[in-house]
């Protein structure tokens, strides 16, 4: 169905992570719609793709780089790019009805552009608002201009909405719509995957994250030294200027003489296919996940999941019941556990099968869609009533 809202999608990044993917698919069908990123890159193409009149700050480049725990004061050399753009975009919202910020920073920078041109406002809020997160002048900042002027902040699980109200933002802006994914059904065939990836046949384990500190790749590696004879992909790269955390990867895995069974694939587009590769799914986090999309594609995929005990991931993975959770931060814990997994693969045939159960029932694409059109929706009733 082809939605008729004029909306201004605002987001600071060219490249696609996960809070993008939501994007891209949140602005399926609404061709009315524009898009205005601060930087070109591979999301503003597939934005294009979708039909969006799309608008590319001038002054935005490399600014998604601007750390977000870094202080404010960092911000002080950029103060006159920063305003050139609030200017883009007060100009932008102008033909249109509503405007939708998909980062912390598009939303920084779309509430004071709001000052000048009013619209609705909402906040699609993909971060856990907390000082392992976030710097606490950053987070005044920002709950102080949600509360402002901020209509609705949309966050995708319990964990990033009581983050965000213990920061100090208004309970009652607040829609919990979890990150919503819809799969093709593809059969497992691990033996012809790792075939033609060139991968040996003993047990395997995968971690599907972007190359960040916080990610936690490292503990997964540590709990590698550990575990003899187990091989590991790590999929993803260095999307928001990490690199320095990728190298130190690679020279761990060189220093623990692990270079024989741990492979780095790089940014990969098939992700839920690569996963049907491996025995383990880990996903490490050392802070708190806001979501995690690789979570619930791995439950969709059929492959155990290990993750960190903290953020969204309790939640999604049913408190242990659905998967097995891990103390963060912990690499003996995680060795343990995908020891566990590996030993005894067949003592969880009933879990895989009520997480992919879950998965479908709690996670698809179709709700979080619906459930988002309802909140444009209703703002739109409220601005035109
Ligand atoms: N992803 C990908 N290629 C990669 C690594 C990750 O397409 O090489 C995808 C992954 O499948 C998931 C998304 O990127 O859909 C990451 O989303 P998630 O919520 O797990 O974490 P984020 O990176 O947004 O914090
Ligand atoms: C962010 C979060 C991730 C979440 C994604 C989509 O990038 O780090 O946990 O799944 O946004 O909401």
């Amino acid at each position: 169905m082809m939605a008729d809202e004029r909306i201004l999608f605002v987001g600071h990044t060219g490249q696609i992570g996960g809070a993008e993917l939501i994007l891209l698919d949140v602005v399926a069908g609404r061709e009315s719609s524009s898009a205005f990123l601060f930087e070109d890159g591979p999301l503003a193409k597939a934005l294009a793709e979708r039909k969006l009149k799309l608008i590319i700050s001038r002054w935005g480049r490399g600014l998604s780089r601007f750390r977000r725990d870094s202080k404010w004061l960092a911000a002080v050399p950029l103060a006159g790019r920063l305003a050139l753009i609030v200017e883009e975009l007060a100009l932008a919202a102008k033909p249109h009805d509503l405007v939708y910020a998909n980062s912390q920073k598009a939303f920084v920078l779309a509430a004071i552009a709001s000052v000048f041109v009013r619209r609705p406002l909402i906040w699609h809020l993909h971060d856990i608002m907390s000082a392992e997160h976030f710097g606490g002048l950053q987070r005044r900042t920002q709950v102080m201009l949600a509360n402002a002027r901020a209509t609705r902040v949309i966050v995708p699980s319990r964990a990033a909405a009581e983050a965000f109200i213990e920061a100090g933002g208004r309970r009652e802006l607040v829609e919990i719509v979890p990150n919503g994914l819809a799969l093709p059904p593809e059969p497992r065939s691990a033996a012809e995957l790792r075939r033609s990836l060139g991968l040996p046949d003993g047990p395997l384990v995968g971690v599907f994250s972007r190359l960040a500190a916080w990610k936690g790749q490292h503990v997964l590696i540590e709990a590698l030294a550990g575990l003899p004879g187990v091989g590991c992909i790590v999929v993803g790269d260095a999307l928001f200027g990490e690199q320095a955390y990728a190298a130190e990867l690679k020279q761990m895995v060189r220093e623990r003489g692990l270079g024989d069974r741990v492979r780095f694939l790089g940014h990969r587009s098939d992700v839920p296919r690569l996963m049907k590769a491996v025995d383990v799914m880990v996903h490490p986090s050392t802070d708190p996940e806001p979501f995690g999309r690789t979570l619930v594609e791995a439950m969709l995929a059929g492959v155990p999941v290990i993750a960190t005990n903290a953020g969204a991931a309790p939640d999604i993975l049913e408190g242990g019941r659905a998967g097995t959770l891990v103390p963060p931060n912990d690499a003996p814990a995680l060795a343990r556990a995908i020891a566990a997994v590996l030993a005894r693969p067949e003592t969880l045939d009933g879990q895989l099968a009520y997480a992919s159960r879950r998965a479908a029932a709690q996670y698809g694409l179709t709700q979080m869609l619906e459930a988002i059109g309802l909140v444009i929706r209703k703002l739109q009733t409220g601005a035109a009533a």
